[in-house]
């Protein structure tokens, strides 16, 4: 067992699996910059730790993720590939282990977006996936408007990003969004871990490079595309009044 990185991320290692937690619940585990600064340094530390053997993505409190903090988008856009969202993407599209995302609630944004990424995807019934980009006067992020069509097929994947509309954990799982659904997803996902964990750790480290290769570039190209017409979207009008509805609906 070991150690806090910082209190809004909780780090947790336990037989070969470390835990990354999302821990803000009051703001609905809003990520800040600060969070996605220590979510890469977490995936990071993991892929250089050969006693790690795969990794859970998780949350404290009822949801997994707001989003990206609307605060923090106002005051501190994100424009550059030395931000903490670009270098958490990066570590993301590049971490060689399995990662294991495990949701419960609202996983809104890059809480849906990031679970492209994941290896296996385990929800609660209470999940609930949205991608309100667009509804937010922004583009889809995290190579998503690459995986996602290729998930679920071009004319769902534009219905979905273009309306803003969510989905449940049902409708996740017959998409293939997500494999399992699982009251006790935490639980239920240790245990997976726990089960990969225990693989020869070099072939399974093989077994997944291969399965992302083909696609590997491909995100990587569509990912750098995305963020830099994102971070043009950031300072638009139609972002800013989308913010400033939030912020004022929250009295702030
Ligand atoms: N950024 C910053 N703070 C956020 C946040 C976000 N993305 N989402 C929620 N919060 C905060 C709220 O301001 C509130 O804080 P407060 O109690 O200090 O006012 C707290 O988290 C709880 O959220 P609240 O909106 O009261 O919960 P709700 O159940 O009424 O609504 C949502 C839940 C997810 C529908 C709503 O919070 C929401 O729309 N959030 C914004 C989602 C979003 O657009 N994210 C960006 C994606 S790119």
């Amino acid at each position: 067992m070991l150690s806090v990185m910082n209190d809004v991320i909780s780090t947790k290692s336990d037989e070969g699996v470390l835990t990354l937690t999302l821990n803000r619940p009051t703001k609905m585990n809003a990520i800040t910059r600060e969070m996605y600064g220590a979510l890469a340094d977490g995936l990071n530390e993991a892929a250089g730790d050969f006693s790690i053997r795969a990794v859970i993505l998780t949350s404290e409190g009822d949801h997994f993720t707001a989003g990206n903090d609307i605060k923090d988008f106002m005051e501190h856009p994100p424009t550059d590939d030395d931000s903490e969202v670009a270098k958490f993407l990066g570590s993301l599209l590049n971490f060689p282990k399995p990662l294991i995302g495990a949701i419960k609630g609202n996983a809104v944004g890059v809480g849906t977006t990031m679970l492209l990424h994941c290896d296996v995807v385990l929800a609660s019934p209470t999940a609930n996936f949205s991608m309100p980009f667009a509804s937010l006067g922004l583009v889809p992020e995290a190579g998503s408007s690459y995986l996602f069509p290729l998930l679920v097929g071009y004319q769902r994947a534009a219905r979905i990003f273009m309306t803003g509309e969510s989905f449940g954990a049902e409708e996740a799982k017959e998409m293939g969004l997500v494999s399992t659904i699982d009251s006790d997803v935490l639980a239920a996902a240790q245990k997976i871990a726990l089960h990969i964990a225990e693989q020869p750790p070099q072939a399974i480290i093989n077994t997944k490079a291969l399965l992302k290769a083909s696609k590997h570039d491909a995100v990587a190209a569509v990912m750098k595309a995305e963020f830099q017409l994102f971070a043009m979207a950031l300072q638009s009008e139609e972002a800013m009044m989308a913010f400033m509805n939030f912020m004022s609906k929250k009295g702030k």
